[in-house]
This record gives C-alpha cells, sequence and structure tokens, in this order.
C-alpha cells in the first residue's frame, strides 16, 4: 500500500515546519508506504526535519540528462545525492504546461531509474477521450510509448486529468477497469507486477471506497495533501484498510 503526497508548487518554510509537526506526533505503520514530493527548493530541509519518519522523500520530476547546459532543470542523480528515493515522471501538468510529450517522458523515466531513483510514472486521458469512450486505448498508446524498458522499482499512477483538483473521480467500476487493464498490459511487457495507484481528488471522504476498489494499490494525493490533518486521516484509512485485508 503506497500514499503519496504530491505537494506541486505549494507551502513554504514555515508552512513546511507546521506540517513536520504534526508528523512528528503520529504513530506511523511499517506496513505503508509514504513519500512527500515537496517543491525542489525544500527537499533538503523536508529531509532533515522527518529523517526520523518513515517517510520518503521524491522528486517532482527530472531531466532526462543527468548533467549539462540545462538552466532550471534537475539532475535525477542530485535528486537522488539529496536524499530523494522515487520521482514523478510525466505529470499530466508537465505534460500539457511544459510540453512533455511522451518521448521525452520514456528517457526522463529511464534517466531517473538508472540513476537508482524509484519512478512513479504518470498516466491518464482527458475528458473528452473518457467522454467518446477512448480511454481505455488511449491509456494504452500512453504506457506503451512512454514506458522505458529499465522499468522495475516503480508504479504507475493513473491521474485522469479531468479528474485533478476538480472533485470529480471516476466510478469505481471505471478505476477497476483501468487499473486492471494497466496491469495486464505492464504484465505482458514486463513480465512481473506493477503497482498502481490511483490520483484525482483523493480526499478524507473518498479514501475509503478508493482504497477498496480492486488492482488500486495506493494513492498519489495532491490538493488534500497539503493539509497535515487530512494527509493523516487518508494515511489512516490506509492502514484500517490494510489491516482488514490482512
Ligand atoms: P489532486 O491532485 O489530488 O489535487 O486532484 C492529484 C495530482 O495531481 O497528483
Amino acid at each position: 500500500m503506497f500514499i503519496a503526497a504530491n505537494w506541486k508548487m505549494n507551502l513554504d518554510k514555515k508552512s513546511i515546519l507546521e506540517f513536520t509537526k504534526s508528523l512528528q506526533k503520529f504513530k506511523f505503520s511499517n506496513h505503508i508506504n509514504t513519500c512527500i514530493f515537496p517543491p525542489l527548493t525544500y527537499i533538503d530541509y523536508l529531509h532533515n526535519l522527518i529523517k526520523n519518519l518513515p517517510i520518503s522523500i521524491g522528486g517532482q520530476n527530472c531531466h532526462f540528462k543527468s548533467f549539462g547546459a540545462f538552466t532550471g532543470e534537475v539532475s535525477a542523480n542530485f535528486l537522488k545525492d539529496t536524499g530523494c528515493e522515487y520521482v514523478l515522471i510525466g505529470h499530466s501538468e508537465r505534460r500539457i504546461l511544459n510540453n512533455e510529450n511522451n518521448a521525452e517522458i520514456k528517457s526522463r523515466a529511464e534517466t531517473a531509474i538508472n540513476s537508482s531513483l524509484k519512478v512513479i510514472l504518470c498516466i491518464g486521458e482527458n475528458l473528452a477521450d473518457r467522454k467518446e469512450g477512448k480511454a481505455v486505448d488511449y491509456i494504452e498508446k500512453q504506457l506503451n510509448d512512454c514506458l522505458p524498458n529499465n522499468f522495475h522499482n516503480s508504479f504507475i499512477a493513473y491521474e485522469p486529468i479531468w479528474s485533478i483538483g476538480t472533485g470529480k473521480i471516476p466510478s469505481s467500476f471505471e478505476i477497476q477497469e483501468m487499473h486492471t487493464h494497466i496491469k495486464k498490459i505492464l504484465y505482458k511487457k514486463l513480465n512481473k507486477n506493477i503497482n498502481v495507484l490511483y490520483g484525482g481528488s483523493v480526499n478524507v471522504k473518498n479514501i475509503n471506497d478508493i482504497l477498496d476498489i480492486t488492482n488500486v494499490d495506493g494513492v498519489l494525493v495532491g490538493g488534500a495533501s497539503l493539509n497535515a490533518k487530512d494527509f493523516l486521516a487518508i494515511y489512516s484509512a490506509a492502514v484500517k484498510h490494510l489491516d482488514i485485508s490482512l
């Protein structure tokens, strides 16, 4: 079970300090993997504040080259060096706002894995594709185009674009259908089971229903992870869910 918190371009030093005070008072489980993806500039700061806790840290993106003349970019090696264990690759905000295409995402993921980072590769269809019944085919193509051959120790996050930050989520059937399909494609390509997280408007109210869905191995949470109380409530729901299923 994996709970990932994507803070995007939110939370400054003061808010991070407050957030971590709540984390320090909380009793974490050894059975849940958790990772926070803070803004790049605060990776080191957060890392130092929570290094006694079973929470990993990740970067929100990395470049496909390890070093060089790429102003404003970040190397996977640097993320690793600063204490990151994970990196998000191919988030739809980067695909849309930074024009990252599948080929580029594939090489970013490949470089990250070669730098010993675990990748959370994000995929997701837009509303038009969902409405026209093309979502499953779209995801299959997206996955085929951006999955690197060296994909190990890594995850897929299924995040429908129309669900991110909107409060709308697909039906349980739609999530189960998509996750099952993604796992089938991955098994065929890699001959192993890959965990698939769901992302898009996950919150305290819908977390139990989402975790009940077959083939959902965890969640990638944006907005609801910015508040320590909600983040920990989501985490607790995952612990409870695991206790029941063990
Ligand atoms: P959201 O974001 O939970 O705010 O919808 C999820 C994400 O973008 O990863």
